[in-house]
C-alpha cells in the first residue's frame, strides 16, 4: 500500500499538523512518501528567506515525530511535479478550480493574488498522483482538494487510458480538525496571525501551559459541562478531542480546570519526545539533509515513469 502526503512551509508546525497528519503519516511507513510543498508556499506573498529556514525546520520535525523509514522530499527538488502539474491543468476545469475554497475566500476578486493561488490544487493533485498512492492520510481541511485530485485521475483514466491510480483519503478518528484554542469556531493555521490559540510543535512546557489554560470554553459550570458538543460547545469539545488524540481520558473530570491540566499534561507529553529528537538531530544538519537528497533521488527515480506514460497519453 503505498501512502503519500506533503505539508506547506508556510509557518511553524502546529499541534493540528502533528494529530491530523503527522502522527497518521508516522504510523503508515511502509511505502510511504512524505514532502515539503515548498512550491505551495509560493502562491501567497512570502519572504525567500524564511521559506528556505522554514523549509529546514520542517525537515528536522519530520525526522524527530519519526518519519525515518519514509522516504523524504522537498517538492521542488522534484522536477516531475510541476511537469505533471502542467499536464493536469490540461485536464483540470475552470468551474471546478472557481469553487475551491481557499481561492474563494483567500484570492477571488482580488487583482494581486497571485495565478499560482489559482492553480494550486492542480499542482497538489500532481503531487499526489505522481506517486500512484493508494492512500493521503491528511487532516479534514484537505478534503475538497483530494475530491479534486480523485475527480482528476478518473477523468484523465477515462479519457486517455489508464495511467493514475485513484487514491482515498485518510483523516484520523480524533485529531482530523484541531480548532484554535481562542477561536474555536476556526482552525488551528499555523499560518494565521493568532498567537494565542495556536501550540506549535516546539513550544515549550511553559507556553503550552500558558496557552491551553486561556483556551477559550464556555459558562455553563452545571455537573455535566465537561462533554462533547461541537454546536453548543466548540472549545470544550476541541478541548476533549486533543486529549483523546494526545491519549488522555476525559474520565472523571467534571471542571474546566481539571479538563485544562489534563490537555496540557498530555499535550506537554506527546512533544517532548519530539522535541528531544529535534535538538538531537538540529545539531546535526548534514545528517538531515543527506535524508532528504536520498528521499528526493528515490522519487526521481518513483516520478520519472509516471510523467512519461501521463505525457504519452495524452499525445505529447
Ligand atoms: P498544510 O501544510 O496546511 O497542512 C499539513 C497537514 O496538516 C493537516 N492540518 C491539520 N489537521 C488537523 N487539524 C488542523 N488544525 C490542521 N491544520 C493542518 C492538513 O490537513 C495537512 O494534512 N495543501 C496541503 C499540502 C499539500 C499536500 C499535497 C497534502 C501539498 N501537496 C499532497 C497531501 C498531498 C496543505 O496546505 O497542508
Amino acid at each position: 500500500m503505498t501512502t503519500l502526503s506533503l505539508i506547506k512551509p508556510t509557518g511553524h508546525l502546529t499541534l493540528g499538523n502533528l494529530l491530523g497528519a503527522l502522527r497518521p503519516m508516522a504510523e503508515r511507513q511502509d511505502d510511504a512518501f512524505y514532502g515539503i510543498a515548498d512550491l505551495h508556499a509560493l502562491t501567497v506573498r512570502h519572504s525567500p528567506a524564511t521559506l528556505r529556514a522554514l523549509t529546514d525546520e520542517i525537515a528536522t520535525l519530520m525526522l524527530a515525530v519519526g518519519l525515518d523509514r519514509s522516504t523524504l522530499f522537498v517538492q521542488s527538488r522534484v522536477a516531475a511535479h510541476t511537469g505533471l502539474a502542467y499536464v493536469l491543468e490540461c485536464t483540470a476545469y475552470t468551474g471546478e478550480l472557481n469553487r475551491m475554497i481557499q481561492f474563494k475566500e483567500k484570492g477571488r476578486g482580488v487583482d494581486s493574488t497571485r495565478a499560482s493561488l489559482y492553480t494550486y490544487p492542480v499542482l497538489m493533485a500532481a503531487d499526489i498522483l505522481l506517486y500512484r498512492p493508494e492512500q493521503v492520510p491528511v487532516g479534514d481541511d484537505q478534503r475538497q482538494h483530494v475530491e479534486l485530485t480523485r475527480d482528476l485521475a478518473m477523468r484523465f483514466n477515462a479519457t486517455y487510458g489508464p495511467v493514475f491510480t485513484v487514491p482515498e483519503m485518510t483523516a484520523p478518528p480524533a485529531g482530523a480538525r484541531v480548532m484554535s484554542l481562542s477561536d474555536p469556531t476556526t482552525k488551528m493555521g499555523k499560518s494565521h496571525d493568532d498567537a494565542a490559540g495556536v501550540v506549535h510543535l516546539l513550544d515549550p512546557p511553559d507556553v503550552v501551559r500558558r496557552k491551553v489554560s486561556r483556551a477559550v470554553t464556555d459558562s455553563d459550570v452545571g455537573a455535566d459541562a465537561v462533554r462533547p458538543d461541537r454546536e453548543a460547545k466548540p472549545g470544550v469539545t476541541n478541548l476533549l478531542e486533543i486529549l483523546t488524540a494526545c491519549g488522555g481520558s476525559a474520565t472523571g473530570i467534571t471542571t474546566y480546570g481539571a479538563l485544562k491540566a489534563a490537555v496540557t499534561d498530555a499535550v506537554v507529553a506527546a512533544l517532548d519526545p519530539i522535541q528531544k529528537a529535534h535538538a538531537d538531530l538540529a545539531s546535526d544538519p548534514g545528517h538531515v539533509q543527506s535524508v532528504f537528497a536520498a528521499g528526493e533521488q528515490r522519487c526521481r527515480d518513483v516520478t520519472a515513469p509516471v510523467l512519461a506514460a501521463a505525457q504519452a497519453a495524452i499525445g505529447l
